[in-house]
Parts: C-alpha cells; structure tokens; sequence
C-alpha cells in the first residue's frame, strides 16, 4: 500500500496562503526537523520557552497582497481590504497591515487604540460592535474613525454624541441579507436570525430616519454572512442584494458610495478541507457588484472587504512541549502538553480541527501511534485532538499546531490562572518577539484585597 503522503510534503501556494495548511516558509533542516521562517524551532523555544505562539512574516505579507492584487485585478472601481482585527490584534499586526496598504476593522476601544498605536491611518478604520459604549463611541469620533451603525440604538447613540461634539460623522450600517451559508452555527451571521445588523426589511424605514439627522452622513453599506465559508455562491448573492440596497437608499437621497462585504473565506486548516482562493473569492464578490452596477445603471461604489482569519491563521503556528502521558490499554492514550483551552479555546468551543506534527520528526518517520493530544486545564473538555497519528514521542517533545494565527491568541483566556505565551515574527532566519510571556504575577496586576481583609490578616 501507498503510504499517504504528508502534509509537510505538499506543493505550497504562495499567492493564496489559505490554501496551504502551513506557512509559506515550512521546511524540513538539515537536522531533518521542522524550520519556520529559517529558523529553528527547537532553537526557538531553547530561547523562548513553551508554549509559543509564531507568525510568518511572508506568509502575512502574501496574503494580504492577495487581496489588494486580486481587488486591482477584477474591480475597476476603488477598492480596499480592511483586516478584521479581532483575528489577531495587536500592534505588530497593525503595523504589517498598515504598510501592506490595508485598512482594519475594530470592534472595541482596545481594538481601536491598537490600531492607532499600530500606525493604521484613522481613514481607513471602520468600527463596528452591536452594543458599543458611549466611551467608545467618543473615542472614534474623537478619532474621526468611520462607524458601522448596528442597530436602533446604536444610531440614536451616534445621532447625539456626533451633535454634542459638534461634528459630521460618516457612517456605514450593517444589515443581515438573509443569505444562509454552511459553518459553524456561533459563527454565521448573516441569516435573518442574527443578533448583527438592521433586518432588511426595516431598512427604508431607517433611511428615511438618518436623512431627518443633522450630523450623519451616509456613506456606505455592510454586510457580512459568516466565518469559515468554502462556498462561492453566498458571496455571489450578496453582492446583488447589496447592490439592490443602493438603489433602495437612492430613493431617499441617500448616495451610497462603498460597499463592504465583510470577510469569512475559510482556510485549509487539515486535509479534508478545500477552501477557494483568495483569487477566487474576490473575483466573485468583484464580478457580481460590477454586473449587478452595470445592470442598474450605477456608477461602481468603493468595495471593501473584511478578511480576518484568511490574512492571519496559516501565518501562524503555536509550539507545545509534551509532559505526561497516560495509557488507557484498549481505549486511548493520553499525551498532554504544556498548553490548551487557554490559548486556543477553538477546539472546545467549536469542536474545530486542526493538524499537527512532532518538531523533531515532521514526517512522521518509522513508527507512528495515534494520540489524544491534552491541554493542561483543569477541564475534562480540554482537548486539543481528539485523535492524531504522530511518530512516537516522548515527554520533551515538541509538538507544532498548524493554522493558528487566527482567533486563538485573540480569544485566549487566563483559565486556571495560566499567563498568555509569548508570540515571535519569523523572518528570514530572524525571529522578533512581538509579544512578552506573561507571568502568573502579571496576572495579579488587576487583584485588590480591600483594606478590612488586610488588618484581618
Ligand atoms: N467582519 C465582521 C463584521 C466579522 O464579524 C468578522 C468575523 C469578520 C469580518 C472576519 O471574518 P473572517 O474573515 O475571519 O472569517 N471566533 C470564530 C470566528 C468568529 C468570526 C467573527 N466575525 C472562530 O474562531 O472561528
């Protein structure tokens, strides 16, 4: 029999990364272990300790220039990719997207204030959140950040904070175009049951409402139907009914002049999964508004689209060292690392999949065990997989999780008190810390006994 090839062998994409499940620059050393960005892993954790987070300086660089090149590519009109920051935000982030030409999504005062500590220019930020504070509403008009309008309240928020300013505020909203899609169900938004977005229906109600205000100015559309997707066809439709919605904001004097997409193409996280391309999915989204303009009569808007996990996850890799193992006869055997639902909640809140290898061994080289691989919190669920083939290991050994550049450094978690990892660049044999490890002392920082309990004691 064949023996199936692995995933560390297969021919890399360099224009559409998410399309890889590993980043761009993978190799096998000369040590005949696994190398990231030219540099050794295991030399990385002899400096930097484990767990550690790693992103792949060319891997981000190639997929956000895949976004701008395929925008130039199939969209005539203006156009700008805004990363949605709640993948992975952080000032380095920032900073890379910011000098890539892109524009970025918030949707938190932390997100907006590292945005503009990273660099990103306050013309091409959006801020979005379906309950934002008043606090943070003043922060973006303070920053003359663009806002997307979520809901009723949200609007009559906007409407007298931007009057109390004295001050003219663009704003886009965000409605849900009833396009259904396949993913998980926490993380699809755009079917009429959404907690995102103005129902469609009530939307010339609304347009009529922002053209009695004095201070917003409609500039724009958003919509956006979900994470993870594989398919075409929902970005397809959407690009219509968007289009449509212009034409309906016409009406009411409204001149809308960008569309924004949202984000959502998925990424090859293992084998089974096949996503389209970055090429692929912006020449579909591009091709049905430039169609459906055409058919209306209307000049093209200024598209945006809001990719997050497609610019940052494959860039990403997250290092684990192994310590106990227990064996089950006949059931399973346990194999626990050093990190877990801690800083990457997405196995156990979305059951998600992931691929993996040992650092000394990535081809799985003579014999191989199946393994369930644990986290160390105190939480039977705490499972990183269920099951994986892995040469025999060892305690000490490293492990490597593939696809982890999106959505697990940001939704990390101090459970069980466990200080965050720290998180390097990798570039051409060089390797930047981008973010400290923490301490479980940091971790007291915020702790207060009051005073009474003190004299107690
Ligand atoms: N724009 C908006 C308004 C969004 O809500 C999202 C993601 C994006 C853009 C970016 O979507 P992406 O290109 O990353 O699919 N924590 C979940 C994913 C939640 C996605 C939330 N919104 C996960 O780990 O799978």
């Amino acid at each position: 029999m064949q023996e199936k090839k692995s995933f560390l062998k297969q021919k890399i994409d360099w224009e559409s990364p998410n399309k890889n499940i590993v980043p761009i620059t993978t190799s096998i050393g000369s040590d005949g272990k696994l190398w990231i960005g030219g540099c050794s892993i295991e030399e990385l954790v002899e400096k930097y300790n484990s767990p550690l987070y790693i992103l792949d300086e060319i891997t981000l660089r190639n997929s956000c220039r895949a976004y701008k090149k395929a925008l130039e590519k199939y969209y005539p009109g203006k156009s700008l990719p805004i990363y949605a920051s709640k993948a992975n935000s952080s000032i380095f982030m920032s900073n890379l997207i910011s000098s890539e030409g892109l524009g970025l999504d918030a949707v938190s005062e932390g997100e907006l204030l590292t945005a503009l500590k990273g660099g990103v220019p306050n013309e091409k930020i959006v801020f979005h959140g379906n309950n934002k504070s008043d606090k943070e509403i003043e922060f973006a008009v303070r920053n003359n950040v663009k806002v997307i309008v979520d809901n009723d309240y949200d609007l009559e928020r906007l409407e007298e904070i931007s009057t109390s300013f004295n001050h003219d505020l663009e704003i886009m909203i965000r409605f849900t175009p009833g396009i259904e899609c396949h993913t998980h169900e926490y993380i699809r938004t755009g079917s009429f049951d959404s907690k995102f977005g103005f129902g469609i229906e009530y939307l010339n109600n609304l347009f009529d409402r922002i053209s009695n205000t004095e201070r917003l100015k409609l500039k724009g559309l958003h919509a956006h139907i979900g994470s993870q997707i594989f398919e075409l066809e929902p970005h397809n439709d959407l690009g219509e009914i968007m289009v449509n919605v212009i034409l309906d904001a016409k009406k009411f004097g409204h001149d809308i002049q960008e569309l924004n997409v949202g984000g959502g193409l998925g990424i090859k996280y293992t084998e089974n999964d096949d996503p389209p391309s970055i090429d692929e999915w912006v020449k579909t989204i591009s091709t049905s508004v430039v169609k459906a303009c055409e058919k209306n009569n209307l000049d093209l808007p200024t598209l945006m689209c809001e990719p997050g996990r497609s610019i940052v996850s494959t860039a990403g890799i997250t290092i684990y060292k192994i310590g106990a193992f227990k064996k089950i006869p006949g059931i399973r055997t346990y194999l626990s690392v050093d990190g877990g639902m801690s800083d990457n909640p997405r196995p156990i809140t979305y059951q998600s999949n992931y691929s993996a290898c040992l650092v000394s061994n990535p081809l799985n080289n003579n014999s191989k065990s199946k393994y369930t691989i644990a986290g160390k919190h105190c939480e039977s669920g705490d499972v990183l997989f269920k099951e994986i083939e892995l040469a025999d290991c060892n305690t000490g050994d490293l492990i490597c999780v593939f696809g982890t550049g999106a959505y697990n450094n940001s939704m990390s978690s101090n459970y069980n008190r466990i200080p965050r990892p720290a998180a390097l660049l990798v570039c051409d044999g060089e390797a930047e810390i981008i973010q400290k490890r923490e301490s479980p002392s940091d971790l007291l920082k915020y702790d207060v006994l009051p005073d009474r309990f003190i004299k107690q004691n």
